[in-house]
Parts: C-alpha cells; sequence; structure tokens
C-alpha cells in the first residue's frame, strides 16, 4: 500500500506548506527590506507543537534564497544545540566562515561580526531551550543579520531572558500559528496520503478519525496516518479501516515520546528521572535533588524553562497554579523508557 515511506517521516519536508498562507505572507513582509539590503532585526515565531513553525520556516528560507541568491540563511535546532558554543558553531557554519580549533568564543563573536556583511538569517529554532542567553544580543546587535525567533510560548521565553535583552526582542513583530483546525488536518492528511501511496486507501470520514485525536497536532495526526498505513499493509489490507486507526493510537504517542525523550538534554534527563523516580512533585523539591545530581546546576529559571519545555511535547504534565504548582511525567503508565534514556 505504501509506495513512499520518507514521506511519512515526521521531519519530512513537504512540497507545499497548507493553510498558514497568513504566516508566510505576513514575514515575507517582514523579511522583504532585507532584498533591498535594508536592516531588519527580526521576528518572533510562536505556538504549540506540531502546528508547522518549523517547517513553513523552512520554505520561507527556501523561497527567500531562491530569490535573492545574495541572502544566506541557516536553520539551527536549539534543542539539539543548547550551548552557547554549539549555538555560535552553528551560526558560523551557516554562513561558511572558517574557525580553528579552541579559539576564544569572544574571537568567534568579533570574527562573525567582521565578516558578515551581506544578509544573513539566523533562525534558532526552539530557542527556549537556550542553556542561556548569552549569544542573542549579540546577534541582535549586527546590523546585516536577521534572526527568526521559534517557541512555544513568547510569554515563557521572555520572562527567562536577561531585562537588556528583553527589552531589545520584545519589539520584533510575532506571529502566532494556532492548532490546525480539523478541516486543516484532514487537508494536510490528504496530501500525505496521496504522496505516500496509490489509489483510494483511506477515506475521509477515517481521516476526520484520525483528525479528531490530535489535539490540532499535525505531527501527532501523520505519525496516526504512518501507523494506520503500515497496520493495514500488514493484515495485506487494499484499505485502512477504523480498527487499524484504533489500534496504532497507542503505538503513534509512544513513537513521539519516545523521540521526545531521546532529544531531551542531559540535565533534562536528569529532571525526568527525578519525576520518574518521586512522582509529582514542586520546583522546590525538584531543584533541591537536581543540584546534588548535577556538576553545574542551571539556575531555577532555567530549570522552570525546562520543565515548560517538557510540557509542551507531553512528557510532563503540570498540576495547580503558581506557587503551590507541581510536575509529573505523563509517561509512567504507558511503559519503561530507560532503553531510551541510556
Ligand atoms: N501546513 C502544513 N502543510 C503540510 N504539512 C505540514 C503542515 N504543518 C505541519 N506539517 C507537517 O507536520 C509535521 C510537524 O510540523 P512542524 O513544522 O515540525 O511543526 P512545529 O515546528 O510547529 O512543531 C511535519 O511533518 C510537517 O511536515
Ligand atoms: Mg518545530
Amino acid at each position: 500500500m505504501i509506495t513512499n515511506s520518507e514521506v511519512l517521516q515526521a521531519d519530512f519536508q513537504p512540497a507545499e506548506i497548507l493553510h498558514r498562507h497568513d504566516q508566510i505572507n505576513y514575514l515575507s513582509e517582514v523579511l522583504e527590506p532585507i532584498t533591498d539590503n535594508q536592516r531588519v532585526d527580526g521576528a518572533f515565531i510562536h505556538g504549540p507543537t506540531g502546528v508547522g513553525k518549523t517547517h513553513t520556516t523552512q520554505f520561507l528560507l527556501e523561497r527567500l534564497e531562491a530569490s535573492s541568491p545574495e541572502i544566506e540563511t541557516t536553520l539551527i535546532d536549539c534543542w539539539a544545540n543548547y550551548q552557547y558554543g554549539a549555538t555560535l558553531k552553528r551560526v558560523l557554519e551557516g554562513y561558511d566562515i572558517f574557525r580553528r580549533r579552541g579559539e576564544p568564543k569572544d574571537d568567534l563573536i568579533a570574527k562573525l561580526k567582521a565578516e558578515v556583511d551581506h544578509p544573513y538569517v539566523v533562525v534558532l529554532d526552539e530557542v527556549d531551550q537556550l542553556e542561556d542567553d548569552r549569544l542573542l544580543k549579540p546577534l541582535h546587535e549586527m546590523p546585516h543579520i536577521t534572526l527568526l525567533l521559534i517557541a512555544n510560548e513568547r510569554e515563557d521565553l521572555y520572562s527567562r531572558l536577561d531585562s537588556r535583552v528583553h527589552s531589545r526582542l520584545a519589539g520584533y513583530p510575532a506571529v502566532e500559528f494556532k492548532k490546525y483546525t480539523q478541516d486543516e488536518l484532514v487537508s494536510i492528511l490528504r496530501k500525505r496520503t496521496e504522496a505516500a501511496t496509490r489509489g483510494e486507501v483511506i477515506s475521509e470520514p477515517h481521516l476526520e478519525v484520525i483528525a479528531d485525536r490530535v489535539g490540532g497536532d499535525a505531527r501527532f495526526a501523520i505519525a496516526i496516518l504512518k501507523n494506520a498505513l503500515e497496520h493495514a499493509d500488514r493484515r495485506g489490507g487494499e484499505r485502512v479501516r477504523k480498527e487499524d486507526i484504533e489500534s496504532v493510537l497507542g503505538d503513534a504517542r509512544e513513537e513521539l515520546l519516545r523521540a521526545t525523550i531521546s532529544k531531551l538534554t542531559a540535565d533534562q534527563r536528569v529532571l525526568y528521572q527525578i519525576l520518574v523516580e518521586g512522582g509529582e512533585q514542586s520546583i522546590g523539591e525538584i531543584y533541591e535533588q537536581y543540584e546534588q545530581r548535577v556538576r553545574d546546576p542551571v539556575v531555577k529559571r532555567t530549570v522552570t524553562g525546562y520543565l515548560q519545555k517538557m510540557e509542551h511535547y507531553d512528557i510532563v504534565e503540570l498540576h495547580g497554579q503558581k506557587r503551590g504548582r507541581t510536575y509529573e511525567v505523563t509517561t509512567t503508565q504507558l511503559m519503561d523508557f530507560e532503553d531510551v534514556l541510556e
């Protein structure tokens, strides 16, 4: 049934981005002056997970590069590159700037300043995962660099920034990506199915069943679709039945949770373990254990940010408000994640 499994992978870049015209038009307008070599500081992109922030931005960068070859672009996943040195390295690489081994970081900033002499759009995706905000101010101040910051929530990020950094970035125009509606998800799934299979393999009502289950998250919807198609394939079916969908819901969710857990940073792994071992806890209780377990603990505010990120990706649940707030993992009842944590 499946003729092209690649298009069902979570990180596949679709040829066409559906239902994001407003965001694409808005961001194109914001970036427009760069094509005349005028300065644009940056913009902010926010919304929950699985709503097309990364892939829409990627699409925009490709279009920009195609229309204006003098513009350089790079998209950096700050979750994988959350330390100052790692992020900086990616920024330099994106502009093909050569580094010597062990070159001091301050020299690298100076080098970047000296060498970037035409427009360079730097996307910091998952920017709320950065360990600290030291890199944001110098990048913001470089005249040819335009910063596109992608995060789940603007306020969560801004509340963690140093006030001097905050005051600079607060002026960035912001664009929100909302959860997809059921109809939007159905058409995204329809397109994906057409690219992955041949013939009529899943009915409209069945796509609606999937869309109903995912809370507006296209990533989750595509994971269910992939698993349902594979399930139907395995039983030798020619069309997806409702049972195929029902029976893979748990697997699809587990697949996404595993992917998230395997992305966790060293500190987040420690936090995850603390919650698995000790159950529901307050930030005070969590932080006390965290401080004992790691060599270079980050401040409590940053730990709160890490936990918020884990909440956005559905592996941690928050209960209560403000001071009485507690945290709990959502995954223990599902399975043992030890192997992913290794
Ligand atoms: N508007 C869209 N049209 C087609 N595919 C989409 C769209 N939005 C999201 N997707 C797909 O859904 C998945 C999640 O999108 P992604 O850009 O990673 O979301 P986010 O960055 O907001 O978490 C990807 O596989 C992507 O290809
Ligand atoms: Mg993303």
